[in-house]
């Protein structure tokens, strides 16, 4: 097992990786502060998990909620079924959440925790990758808006992370890819050797093959573990890890939550990133090729869905986090592992940038994009 350590003062928390670790109670139980527990998970990840998760918990109280499974579910209509569930059971201010799941439910879980009687603590036990190596690390939690994905929220950080590689046996391979993008991101944010690493270590990553897993996941928890330390709240830096988000969540919210994986949408919103940054001279075309081709061989799309107008995508690309007096900050490319933050661009290359990538990009055949 690896241990890292999230450095945030008194909120610091370790980040245990490693194969079967879900049956370890002695692992997550130290994290425990009071006596009662309340599990988060959803109709998919229950029957395969959630036994084996209560049983490490067998000296608490402990009760469950089990939330029905998708991104259309992320919302506060659902997130009211965890706290109708705590107050029936007359669940304390002791009381500990256990996030069980992918993203969706950590989301979910951590910000009832941020909420509930102001605040009680948490612990993430992801068991997508994409959870395993982005949602569960840094404290970010919410719901989605209609008008706008995660735009209701809270920073509120677990008191430690559990991942346990070896609940990626079950993950679809779609679900295992969209992970990869976002593994894929921190080689491009800051981390070319882990960027090249991809790229000679993707049959491995694709096939699952528990070392290279292992590898990668805790590579990429370090690289946001790094960033978080230095900004929690995102002031600053931390706005890197939105590489790909901006044009990502635009995309999602177009299509409709749901239909398209967050993942899915991150790596489309990295090519436009890169192809944008082209445009503006940032980075050579050799380069945002080279991107493409790990994308694609990570069996991710790279271009926007047909039915998404570039009107619509810059409209919806104005409600995001990062927009400041109505100008849409972008993380860009200063060539591979280097991304920047910058509203200094001309809007119209950012429309050429959109209107290129519907037209001309590459797309492989299975892509389900073309049921849309
Ligand atoms: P998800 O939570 O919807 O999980 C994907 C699917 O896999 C679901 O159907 C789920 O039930 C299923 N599943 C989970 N674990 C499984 C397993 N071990 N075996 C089989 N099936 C399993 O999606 P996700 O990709 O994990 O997370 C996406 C969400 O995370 C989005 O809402 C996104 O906004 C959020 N997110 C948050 C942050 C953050 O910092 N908080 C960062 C990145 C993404
Ligand atoms: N996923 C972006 C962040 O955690 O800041």
């Amino acid at each position: 097992m690896k241990t890292l350590q999230v450095d945030l003062g008194a909120r610091s928390y370790p980040i245990y990786i490693g194969q079967a670790l879900l049956g370890q109670a002695a692992l997550i139980k130290e994290h425990v502060k009071g006596r009662q527990v309340q599990v988060v998970t959803n109709k998919t990840v229950a029957p395969l998990y959630l036994e084996k998760t209560l049983a490490a918990f067998a000296d608490f109280q402990t009760d469950k909620v089990i939330l029905p499974d998708g991104e259309k579910y992320k919302n506060l209509k659902v997130l009211n079924k965890i706290f109708n569930t705590l107050l029936r059971q007359r669940f304390d201010r002791q009381t500990t959440l256990v996030a069980l799941g992918g993203g969706v439910v950590g989301d979910m879980a951590g910000f009832a925790a941020a909420c509930y009687q102001r605040g009680v603590p948490f612990i993430q036990i992801p068991t997508t990758l994409l959870a395993q190596v982005d949602s569960s690390v840094g404290g970010k939690t919410g719901v989605n808006h209609r008008l706008g994905k995660n735009m209701i929220g809270a920073f509120h950080q677990p008191q430690c992370v559990l991942i346990d590689i070896n609940t990626l046996q079950t993950l679809d391979d779609r679900q295992l890819s969209a992970g990869l993008a976002e593994v894929i991101k921190y080689g491009l944010i800051n981390d070319l050797e882990f960027f090249y690493w991809l790229e000679s270590h993707a049959d491995e990553l694709l096939a699952r093959d528990a070392q290279a897993l292992s590898f990668a996941i805790a590579r990429s928890c370090q690289d946001k573990g790094q960033i978080v330390a230095e900004d929690e709240r995102e002031s600053g830096r931390r706005a890197l890890l939105n590489l790909g988000h901006t044009f990502g969540h635009a995309i999602e919210t177009g299509l409709g939550y749901g239909r398209i994986l967050h993942g899915e949408a991150v790596a489309i919103g990295m090519c436009l990133a890169a192809q944008f940054s082209m445009r503006l001279g940032w980075i050579d075309e050799a380069d945002v090729s080279r991107l493409i081709a790990l994308i694609e061989k990570m069996a991710l799309p790279t271009r926007i869905p047909k039915r998404l107008k570039v009107e619509q995508m810059l409209k919806l690309m104005q409600v995001d986090k990062k927009v400041r007096e109505g100008k849409i900050r972008l993380v860009l490319l200063q060539g591979l592992g280097n991304a920047i933050t910058t509203d200094q661009y001309d809007p119209q290359l950012l429309r050429q940038t959109l209107a290129a990538a519907k037209l001309s990009a590459r797309q492989t055949t299975w892509w389900p994009m073309q049921l849309f």
